[in-house]
């Protein structure tokens, strides 16, 4: 059927398995179960299981220390953005730590996957010493698993295999979820780790509607943008570690690199023209300062540009509301665009200030002066209420200290400045007198304060 008799909705229908012997009748006599024991938490045995490093530090961060013996882990992340490079570095380590692992490729063929690895052959890492199966044949990759009993086994990728028991393609929901679910069920009788890889839609979401989140005990994203170097890694669930850890990498010609101080770099790298502001984020629980950039330029469209990467766009738009009604900083004119620089993504409340501060620089063509001396650039974090004011944000002072580690002593931040008008007048106050309505950028449509 095409159509759900249900909802109505097309193409939602999923294959399932129905279990064998399961009686279907609602209602009908249930066999009598026996009563099972409930065990006081105390009294349960700890487990002490020592995990697996991987040898590449930014990944073991954000999976809680290492891989977790018997744990299924999925790894999500767009085309091209480098699963195979991070995962193949890693059983690359574990090979070189004396770990058994084993590498399942659906996507590639041996000779594909050979190439890549030769690039990964540096220090510690056996890239070339990884055995792998290419095969997309769900029972003969399972048997393959009971077999060689790997420690650690990657799957790449878990919408390339196929359940022959199963009708759908490979890749649909119906298949993804049998697949994951017969890896676990046999991973977990021989005790090994897991990695499954799974491409993400353009809607974001790992192999289908979220249907293997559950299955597994941690979900990590890896983002970035494929033409920038710098990529980051987050985890979306983990049941072993937290979820605030991220892990930055660049990604060079012999494979991922982690970024140790990614501040450091983007605080250098960050050019103190108008249109450009540093902001203090917190990604997860590690502060990192990053370069936001911005562009006003008068339109030619009836319609001006939106666009801005590694920020949302709804948030840019209620950003420069708040710009032009409380700030006198008329944009609907012109082109906007802002950028994050180094394709990250920084989805956090207290990226509207610094976003504020770097459109108001480039619209009124001044650059943004600090204390600290003219070649340091502003850096800065709050939140944007509607009413202009600026609100608090969490880890001020891990934001702070960071801004101060690399210089930036004269953060903007609601605690300096209780408003948006305010936190201008302070941001330009070395450049221009005040903030007098002299706008480089008019709105030729509607006039905006007095
Ligand atoms: P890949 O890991 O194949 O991405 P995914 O599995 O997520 O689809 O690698 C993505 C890109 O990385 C690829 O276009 C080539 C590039 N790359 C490097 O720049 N350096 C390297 O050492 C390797 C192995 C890949
Ligand atoms: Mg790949």
């Amino acid at each position: 059927m095409g159509q759900c008799p249900g909802c109505g909705e097309w193409n939602t229908l999923v294959e399932e398995r129905s279990a064998p012997g399961v009686a279907a009748g609602r209602g009908g006599s249930r066999s009598a179960g026996v009563a099972g024991r409930a065990t006081v938490l105390r009294d349960v045995q700890q487990e002490q299981t020592a995990r697996l490093p991987t040898g590449i530090g930014e990944l073991d961060r954000v999976l809680g220390g290492g891989v977790v013996p018997g744990s299924l882990v999925l790894l999500g992340g767009a085309p091209g953005i480098g699963k195979s490079t991070l995962t193949g570095m890693a059983l690359g380590h574990l090979v070189g730590s004396g770990a058994d692992v084993l590498y399942v490729s659906g996507e590639e063929s041996p000779a594909q996957v050979r190439m890549r690895h030769q690039r990964l052959e540096i220090e510690a890492c056996r890239a070339l010493d990884v055995p792998i199966l290419t095969e997309t044949d769900l029972p003969s990759v399972l048997a393959t698993l009971e077999q060689l009993r790997p420690a650690v086994c990657v799957i790449d990728s878990v919408q390339t295999l196929h359940d022959p028991a199963l009708t759908g393609a490979p890749g649909s929901v119906g298949q993804v979820r049998e697949v994951a679910a017969q890896i676990l069920r046999v991973a977990k009788g021989i005790g090994s780790a897991v990695i499954l890889v799974g491409h993400v839609t353009k809607e974001g979401s790992i192999a289908g509607p979220r249907v293997l989140e559950h299955l597994v005990d941690a979900v990590l994203q890896f983002e970035g943008e494929r033409e920038r170097t710098y990529r980051t890694l987050r985890a979306l669930k983990n049941r072993f570690g937290s979820t605030n850890e991220v892990g930055v990498f660049e990604m060079r010609e012999g494979g991922l690199v982690e970024v140790l101080d990614p501040s450091a770099r983007f605080v250098d790298e960050a050019t103190g023209k108008p249109g450009s502001v540093i902001l203090a984020a917190m990604e997860g629980s590690r502060p990192m300062l990053v370069e936001v950039q911005a562009l006003v330029h008068p339109s030619e469209l009836e319609q001006p540009r939106r666009v801005c990467t590694g920020i949302d766009r709804n948030r840019l738009a209620l950003i420069l509301a708040v710009l032009g009604r409380h700030a006198k900083i008329a944009t609907g004119s012109a082109d906007v665009f802002v950028n994050v620089v180094g394709g990250l993504r920084v989805d956090e409340p207290g990226a509207d200030l610094a976003v504020a501060l770097a459109v108001a620089s480039a619209a009124r063509g001044v650059p943004l002066i600090t204390g600290a001396g003219p070649t340091r650039p502003l850096a800065c974090f709050g939140e944007l209420g509607l009413t202009g004011e600026l609100r608090t944000v969490g880890h001020t002072e891990r934001r702070l200290t960071e801004a101060r580690k690399f210089g930036l002593g004269n953060a903007l931040h609601p605690g300096t400045a209780p408003t948006i008008g305010r936190a201008l007048r302070d941001a330009f106050a070395g450049g221009v007198s005040g903030v007098s309505g002299d706008v480089v950028i008019r709105d030729a449509r509607e006039k905006v304060g007095p």
